[in-house]
């Protein structure tokens, strides 16, 4: 088997291969054991230092239940921009250097594309990007396609549909980056005109030879796809209120829409929803969207571990 060089931060989802992704889902399904023997302590002594700019229910939380789980300690901030030194103008490199002093690993949730990178740059301790504005979100795709391997059996060869704000939704751009590493899988984009993927990833996917199309209508696609990756349009993202409002609501997931899916799809979506699927979808086994959020743990823990621990 090969031998990987340590993980020293989590910064974009480019920086995964697919031996790398195989250790760390290896390591999740441990995880999945250690949660249900109640923990344990290999990060006993060492401290994560959570840095929020921007809100989360999620990320945060299933990172601090993860370093806990692994015996670690928590320290942080969830509204950075008002709570830390920040509101008195340092700088995010400034602030990143002191948390390192205080802390081995920063977990950090930013409102622009990119912050992660800078960080990376000059902390004297692992990063781990939490959210970048609209740029990426790595450890989210990390959760997805685990997600899709424990629902599917399988990432190659699917038929994954990406619907909503693709323009915008940063969990996205990371789980497209992450599709490259797979073989025969098949991309459709289901997006308003206002909200279609950007060009580099489109670019990206081709140069590595991921087929994709992109529609306006969810009903070419819904009847095909063995997963569906439904998203919230980011109203956080937009200037002007008013062309948020024009877009919000174009594709509602319900029980007619469930109805027209193949029966051995899953339905995904990163959370937080508005009112993109429906709670009366939330019965249906192939909802998997709650059973994502939970194994956002088992994949945080196995970062945790991969970046701090002893091996
Ligand atoms: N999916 C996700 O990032 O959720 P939170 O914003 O609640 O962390």
């Amino acid at each position: 088997m090969e031998t990987l060089t340590r993980l020293e931060h989590v910064v974009e989802a480019q920086q995964f291969d697919r031996p790398r992704l195989e250790s760390i889902f290896a390591l999740a399904r441990e995880m999945e054991s250690v949660v249900a023997a109640g923990g344990d302590q290999r990060l006993r002594g060492r401290l994560m230092a959570t840095l929020f700019y921007e809100p989360s229910t999620r990320t945060r939380l299933s990172f601090e239940s993860a370093m806990l789980r692994l015996g670690g300690t928590v320290i942080g901030t969830d509204n950075a921009r008002e709570f830390s030194s920040v509101a008195k103008g340092e700088t995010l490199e400034d602030t990143v250097r002191i948390i390192g002093g205080y802390s081995d690993v920063i977990v950090l949730r930013h409102f622009e594309a990119g912050a992660s990178a800078v960080a990376a740059r000059c902390s004297p301790v692992p990063i781990i990007n939490a959210g970048d504005g609209a740029g990426q979100h790595p450890t989210q795709a990390l959760l997805d396609l685990y997600t899709i391997l424990k629902e599917s059996g399988a990432v190659d060869g699917i038929e994954i549909a990406f619907v909503g704000d693709l323009l915008n939704g940063r969990t996205v751009r990371s789980l497209c980056y992450l599709m490259t590493r797979f073989k025969g899988v098949r991309i459709r984009f289901v997006a308003p005109d206002a909200l279609r993927m950007a060009e580099d990833i489109k670019a990206f996917l081709r140069s590595h030879g991921v087929t994709y199309t992109e529609h306006s209508d969810l009903d070419d696609v819904v009847h095909t796809a063995s997963v569906i990756y439904q998203t919230r349009v980011q109203k956080e993202r937009f200037a002007d209120i008013a062309d948020y409002e024009a877009v919000k609501g174009v594709y509602v997931i319900d029980a007619v829409t469930v109805r027209r899916m193949r029966s051995d799809a899953v339905l995904l979506h990163p959370l937080p929803r508005v009112d993109e699927i429906s709670p009366q979808v939330d019965g249906d086994p192939r909802a998997g969207y709650f059973r994502q959020a939970r194994n956002g743990l088992f994949i945080r823990m196995a970062l945790l571990a991969m970046l701090l621990g002893d091996d």
